[in-house]
């Protein structure tokens, strides 16, 4: 749906023509459960994106509706609830309860929401909506938060409204993505390298159409893991402040004394940090050998050394990489289920995208969406003109 047909949908709900904020979803290259480590990570942002329509409105009410969820929610400015109610808005009124919280004055506002990135599939749809959101309601109030601000404003909105305790990429991708590039992140400093994508490339986003239950459960206890990990090693060297300031040779001297488990996770995070930043050296020289050979370390290590890949995950990185024109790929984003990205030459990529549906079909037994798609800008205001 084109914005203007948006702008036009809420006129014809609200009376008044809006303003539209769009932000995108995001797909990461290299980089997995790295970011609440103080460490590296390499998204792009992508073409689907979340559009948030607003116009002021008098009273003291925020009116949000969405036009894929016929729910409607309606929230009264001095009686706004501290936490997630459990519904799709919950993203939206985050952002407002946050705002407010930071000391910006949240006016009355009606919101229509059109999101196109697919929902549950690891391609952070939940970031869309709340940096989209968060640029509509700053136009109401004048709040002009630079972009990175806008990312951790969006972050605390998942870690303390909606109770997810997820790092920054996401949010810091769908903000400063940009097109033809991947965005090369300290989780830390919050500085960042674009680095561009050869032109001849594609991501090729492969859906395993699968979300094990226990995804949200397992991705805090990884987050544990990681932070008793940080806890024994500041025994050896304290003034570690997290696995990102563990060397592979500061680990590799304890491997002895710490519990087996909490070692593969550190050994994944420490070695995976690593290929982040010889993986952005390469892709800037354009060798996608060697860049692709890191995407299936950092596959194999996150499915035997952090555990978070699954069995449908592991049969499309097999079939992905017997397939002509594949470069490198591997799963993507939290793990237990969601999508791989693969990078394939342009040319192949359409007979790639059809090969990988009919060979995981045929395994699994459940037709993936494929999507083809490029690198794109992080979020902005869209023109609206309705006419
Ligand atoms: C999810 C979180 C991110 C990141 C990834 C794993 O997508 O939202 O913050 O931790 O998992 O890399």
């Amino acid at each position: 749906m084109k914005p203007t047909e948006l702008g036009r949908q809420f006129e014809a709900l609200f009376g008044v023509p809006p303003r539209i904020f769009r932000a995108p979803g995001r797909v990461n290259l290299i980089g997995e459960h790295t970011d609440y480590n103080d460490g590296f990570v390499m998204p792009c942002a992508i073409e689907f994106s979340t559009r948030v329509a607003i116009s002021p409105r008098p009273d003291r009410k925020l009116v949000i509706r969405s036009l894929e969820f016929s729910e409607q929610a309606e929230f009264d400015l001095q009686d706004l609830p501290s936490r997630a109610k459990g519904g799709w808005a919950d993203y939206v009124l985050g952002v407002a309860v946050m705002l407010r919280e930071m000391g910006h004055p949240v006016p009355g506002g009606s919101l229509l929401v059109r999101g196109e990135v697919p929902i549950g599939a690891g391609l952070s749809s939940s970031a869309a909506i709340e940096v989209a959101s968060a640029l509509a309601l700053m136009s109401l109030n004048g709040a002009r938060l630079p972009l990175p601000e806008v990312a951790k404003l969006c972050r605390r909105v998942e870690n303390e409204f909606i109770g997810a305790r997820v790092g920054i990429m996401d949010q810091f991708v769908s903000c400063l993505g940009k097109a033809g590039h991947a965005l090369l992140l300290d989780c830390r400093s919050l500085e960042f390298k674009l680095i561009p994508i050869p032109e001849n490339i594609r991501l090729v986003i492969c859906n395993t159409m699968v979300k094990h239950e226990h995804a949200s459960g397992a991705y805090n206890r990884r987050r544990e893991e990681c932070d008793e990990g940080v806890r024994i090693l500041r025994k050896w060297y304290p003034e570690a402040r997290a696995l990102r300031d563990i060397s592979m040779e500061q680990l590799e001297a304890h491997a002895a004394e710490i519990p087996a488990t909490i070692y593969k996770r550190c050994l994944h995070v420490v070695a995976e940090n690593q290929r982040v930043l010889e993986g952005a050296a390469y892709l800037a020289e354009g060798d996608l050998t060697r860049f692709g050979g890191l995407m299936g370390e950092s596959h194999r290590s996150l499915r035997d050394l952090f555990e978070v890949s699954c069995r449908e995950l592991d049969v499309m990185v097999e079939i992905a990489e017997s397939l002509e024109g594949f470069c490198g790929g591997r799963m993507t984003g939290g793990g237990f289920g969601g999508c791989t990205i693969n990078l394939v030459k342009t040319s192949h990529a359409p007979r790639f995208a059809a090969q990988m549906a009919d060979r995981y079909q045929a395994a699994i037994g459940i037709k993936p969406d494929v999507y083809v798609c490029s690198a794109a800008n992080g979020a902005g205001a869209d023109l609206n003109k309705t006419t």
